[in-house]
């Protein structure tokens, strides 16, 4: 494929752009300069440097984050930062999304693709990816509290009781639960409903790719990685 297009397919613009790029002499493979924009490239394994990126082309992108607080899930955020602005912005121009959303509050392991049958695997409720969450109550946990988490919450605006897969008091305020439906502020409606309150909540897992267990690179917050087809498939995700 002409250079040019790889680097439009990559989210480095319009061709036109991507054309002044390679000629400004930004743009360097195998550590020398290529300053023709029709220069053809195989894209299997295919990489260059633009500054200070060593940039992999990809079909399509899977991204892990390390989502801080104070970050919102959206490309127009009201209040506080966009979750948009901790990835580069090639990702972002070849829009790349977020697989669900975290609170603004909430923090840990969010998922970003410009796969959208990727998006709606792992979101679907029907493939069942389960989310773990880690909650830091506002009151001491107590067992009747998950007992009613694990047999099932009423919650406002849902026709049936919601419960977790898994409840786990871990602390004297702390909670861990698994759940694998993805609805507007469900584990903090859900522990409401249980009788407590979320004071601050973390997503240490999505299915079997976890924060905290080696299977994904280690990631501090704001960090992100990409998910390399070992990720995906402990994600049950084969394409
Ligand atoms: N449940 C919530 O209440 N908030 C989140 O951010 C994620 C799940």
């Amino acid at each position: 494929m002409h250079l040019d297009r790889i680097l439009q397919s990559q989210g480095f613009g319009s061709r036109k752009e991507c054309r002044k790029l390679v000629r400004d002499g930004e743009v360097k493979i195998g550590g020398l300069v290529v300053t023709d924009p029709f220069a053809e490239y195989d894209t299997a394994g295919f990489v260059c440097e633009i500054g200070d990126w060593e940039w992999e082309y990809a079909e399509k992108v899977y991204i892990a984050l390390h989502k801080p607080a104070g970050y919102e899930c959206s490309h127009k955020p009201k209040h506080n930062e966009s979750v948009y602005h901790l990835l580069p912005e090639p990702l972002v121009a070849r829009d790349a999304q977020s697989v669900g959303r975290l609170d603004v509050d909430t923090t840990g392991l969010l998922l970003f693709s410009d796969d959208g049958q990727f998006i709606h695997a792992i979101s679907s409720a029907r493939r069942q990816v389960t989310k773990s969450y880690r909650a830091t109550t506002a009151q001491p946990v107590e067992a009747a509290q998950i007992e009613a988490l694990l047999a099932g919450v009423q919650l406002h605006d849902e026709p049936a009781p919601v419960a977790a897969l898994e409840a786990r008091q871990v602390g004297e305020r702390q909670i861990e639960l698994v759940i694998d439906h993805g609805k507007y502020h469900l584990v903090k409606r859900m522990i409401a409903a249980a009788g407590n309150h979320v004071d601050q909540l973390h997503r240490h897992a999505v299915g079997a790719l976890s924060l905290e267990d080696g299977s994904l690179p280690e990631l501090e917050p704001e960090d992100w990685c990409y998910l390399r087809p070992k990720h995906l498939a402990l994600l049950g995700y084969t394409g």
